[in-house]
């Protein structure tokens, strides 16, 4: 007996990845259904082999259904997630609208699936920001040896983390800069995106923080640990998919980074990739469709006490989020609803 599985935002760029790694992974299912708004009812999305024709998350009964994954915007995960929970259905939203609900557990696998139980107060569980979640996979099991004592990170996040329009910016810009009378404005982006790089995730706070930064901030410490001091600078650059971060971490502890190296090529979900060669690291581009998290650039900073220099990079619709929902799915199936 496998899972009936409703996926809500089934035409977004991470409820297609949904569907693909659903079917790559041979999740059990008896039943897939793709839900969508009613811009592309209808729509047919692939599954496997098949196609599914998306059906309208307005009416639809999500009663006898295990799990729905949301990858819907979080105004429509607010609207429709609670509905699904009280028809008896556990709902894994990728989007912001319940990350930070203390009665919601917020769940990178690797790092705390044992807070999965948690799930029964609301049967909603969240699943971070991308950034979020390729830190914390390469993070942990550093922490776990050496105690993290501050974190500072720098991101360079592909547009495919915010939406299709902003992916279509990017292209068109790209184009239209070689196109006498095509040149487009910055419209999705608070500056021109194509060539650049811009230093805005989210809207500004009171105290200069912008919004992405906040939230990786606040998403690592509910994540992995409180006590753990991070600075973020969250950064737009012009890459459709992959997401990179150079991170510097100071530990309580001494580690070597021979041994650093070692605990991370042990560790769940991560591929180390580090040559001190000319190109003997990884890159955004070749991150793309893969599910691990990969970390190059392992040094020592010898500028603090005990710290170390890392570059991070992840396909960030995989990992990111998709890979991060299905991971989670497979481990609330096998633990705690416990079909196939
Ligand atoms: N991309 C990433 O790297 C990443 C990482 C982590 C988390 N996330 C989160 O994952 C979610 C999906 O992201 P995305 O960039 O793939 O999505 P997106 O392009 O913003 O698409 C949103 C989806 O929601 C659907 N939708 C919009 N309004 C709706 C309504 N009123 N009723 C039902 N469905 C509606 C859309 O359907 P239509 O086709 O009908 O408009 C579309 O399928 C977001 O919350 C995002 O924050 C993304």
């Amino acid at each position: 007996m496998g899972y009936r599985i409703a996926v809500a935002g089934a035409t977004s760029n991470v409820g297609r990845e949904i569907l693909n790694i659903l079917a790559e992974r041979e999740f059990p299912t008896d039943e897939v259904v793709a839900l969508a708004g009613r811009n592309s009812l209808g729509t047919e999305v692939s599954f496997g082999e098949r196609t599914l024709k998306t059906r309208n998350i307005e009416t639809f009964d999500f009663s006898g259904f295990d799990i729905a994954l949301f990858a819907t915007d979080a105004e429509t995960s607010r609207k429709h997630a609670h509905t699904a929970a009280e028809q008896g259905c556990v709902v894994i939203d990728t989007s912001e609208a319940f990350r930070l609900d203390p009665a919601v557990p917020l769940i990178v696998p690797e790092v705390n699936a044992e807070a999965i139980a948690n799930y029964r107060e609301k049967m909603i569980i969240a699943s971070p920001d991308g950034a979020t979640a390729e830190l914390v996979v390469v993070l942990k099991p550093l922490h776990d040896r050496a105690r993290i004592r501050r974190v500072v990170v720098s991101t360079y996040q592909a547009v495919s983390g915010v939406t299709n329009a902003q992916m279509d910016e990017l292209w068109n810009q790209t184009k239209g800069m070689y196109v006498p009378g095509q040149e487009v404005e910055p419209k999705h982006f608070p500056r021109q995106i194509a060539f650049n790089v811009i230093p805005q995730i989210g809207a500004f706070m009171e105290d200069g923080t912008a919004a992405g930064e906040w939230q990786m901030v606040t998403e690592v410490k509910k994540i992995l640990d409180p006590a753990i001091r991070i600075s973020a600078t969250c950064v737009q650059v012009p890459v459709f998919v992959g997401d990179a971060e150079a991170v510097n971490v100071e530990f309580e502890d001494f580690l070597d980074e021979d041994e650093a190296r070692d605990i991370l090529r042990e560790s769940p979900g991560i591929l180390v990739i580090d040559k001190r060669e000319y190109g003997g690291y990884i890159t955004p581009v070749e991150s793309v469709g893969d599910f691990a998290t990969f970390v190059s650039r392992i040094r020592q900073d010898p500028t603090v006490e005990n710290g170390l220099n890392l570059w991070v990079v992840s396909d960030n619709l995989r990992k990111g989020a998709a890979l991060n929902a299905v991971q989670i799915a497979e481990i609330l199936g096998r633990d705690e609803l416990r079909k196939g």
